[in-house]
């Protein structure tokens, strides 16, 4: 199939790789040039596992333009997969979306053949049919499900993993209007071995949003249940073993810590609790996932106050800055909150992070970043791990060496009891 994509971020160009690895047709569209010629000359623009070596396989089947009205002229189906930010309010803004959904109706006008607009990015539930599709009807002069289709096809690929997401999904959501579009969009999926969900738009857009909540809540529990770990004296991970064995548990997103970050956990759960709220339903198991979620990241502070009491002045190293470990995204980052309360109570900060202190000194001009975790620790009163590195488990005691005081507090776990004796975790 020919197949056009709007958005070139980690999730249109995984979903555009991915697409052409199967054999389509794909044309990336975004309105950033250099990210266009990159994609262009066969040039990974983000950091995701195998998507370079996908890109040089896949050679002319992806291309790029900033030209959105050839790119839809040009293909049978075009999937939007532009970003819906947070505002101030916690409820999404559409703008991109509206836009997106704009150009495409104009471009569809020209066109004789039946279009499919395929919906990825995140929107809560109603947006589309309320929303969007009479933009499309109104740029285009023909009506959903005649002239042209709508489906909702969320995503659920991880940062770091989205390719191998993409390519081998736990199931396949098609939102849809009309049988047709939703015929065609699961034929687009046909050599790919995972159960497939029909529903109408908005069950799709709610199983989205529900999915993420679902992820938020889980972490959420089990730091709830490791906070009470902590003051018992048990290993919680070890508690996470025993009941994710459970297959109505099951093993995953079970690891405590510091709490979520990152660009969907917060923005989802926020956009979903907001939503609820404006229908007058108080979704209080959402609000509380968010409240607990931002005091999950202090626990680690309240910990470094008790073990070196009167921080103003101290010297405090920080490992890991990314939200999570494969990724310089530091979006909504627990490392956020945790610097600016220590440069709060007055800390000399130093940190090191192998991939996001770039983009974080962006935010924090004002502290020391360290080539390597050796130098960020170097007389440091204490050293706090915000993110799990695999290269932080070889660290040993002897890369500690040159603190002035050894107080290790992990809010991931990473250390290797084996080669650090003397640490902490946040929750256990
Ligand atoms: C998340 C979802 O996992 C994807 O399915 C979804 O498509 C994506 O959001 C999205 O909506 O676009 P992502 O934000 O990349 O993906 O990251 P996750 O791997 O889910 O991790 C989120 C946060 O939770 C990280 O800060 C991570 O460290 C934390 N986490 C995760 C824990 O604290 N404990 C766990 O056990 C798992």
């Amino acid at each position: 199939m020919k197949i056009s994509i709007l958005g070139s971020g980690y999730v249109g160009l995984c979903t555009g790789v991915g697409f052409a690895l199967k054999n389509n047709d794909v044309i990336c569209v975004d309105i950033d040039r250099k990210k266009v010629d990159a994609i262009n000359s066969g040039v990974t623009i983000i950091e995701e596992a195998g998507l370079q070596e996908a890109m040089k396989s896949i050679g002319k089947k992806l291309t790029a333009t900033t030209d959105i009205a050839t790119a839809v002229r040009d293909s049978s189906i075009t999937f939007v997969c532009v970003g819906t930010p947070s505002m101030e309010d916690g409820s999404i803004d559409t703008k991109y979306l509206e836009n997106a959904s704009r150009e495409i109706g104009t471009s569809i006008k020209e066109k004789n053949d039946f279009h499919i607009v395929v919906i990825k990015s995140t929107v809560a539930p109603g947006v589309i049919e309320e929303k969007l599709i009479p933009l499309i009807e109104k740029s285009s002069g023909k009506k959903s499900g005649d002239g042209f289709g709508v489906c909702v096809n969320p995503e659920f690929l991880s940062e770091g993993t989205a390719l191998t997401d993409f390519i081998n999904p736990d199931r396949i959501v098609i939102g849809e209007n009309d049988k047709k579009s939703g015929d065609i969009l699961e034929s687009l999926y046909k050599d790919f071995s995972a159960p497939i969900v029909r529903t109408d738009m908005k069950t799709a857009e709610m199983i989205k949003y529900a999915s993420n909540t679902f992820l938020a809540a889980k972490v959420t529990m089990i730091n709830e249940i490791g906070n009470i770990c902590k003051k018992l004296g048990i290993d919680v991970y070890d508690v996470a073993k025993g009941i994710g064995y459970d297959k109505r548990i099951g093993n995953r997103f079970l690891n405590a810590g510091i709490g979520f970050g990152g660009s969907c956990f917060s923005k989802d759960v926020q956009a979903l609790c907001r939503s609820a709220k404006q229908m007058g339903y108080d979704a209080r198991i959402l609000d509380c996932i968010l409240d607990l979620n931002k005091n999950q990241r202090m626990r680690i502070i309240e910990l470094l106050k008790l073990k070196l009491p009167g921080l103003h002045g101290k010297h405090v190293a920080v490992l890991g800055l990314a939200f999570k470990a494969n990724t310089d995204d530091i979006r909504d980052s627990p490392a956020i909150d945790i610097v600016s309360e220590l440069i709060k109570e007055g800390c000399k900060v130093s940190a090191y992070d192998p991939k996001a202190a770039k983009n974080f000194e962006k935010l924090f001009p004002g502290i020391k970043y360290a080539k390597n975790m050796k130098e960020a620790v170097e007389n440091a009163d204490a050293c706090l791990i915000l993110t799990d590195w695999s290269e932080f488990m070889s660290i040993t005691d002897e890369d500690f060496s040159a603190m002035n005081n050894k107080i290790i507090i992990e809010g991931r776990r990473v250390l290797d009891k084996s080669r650090v004796k003397n640490f902490e975790g946040v929750c256990w």
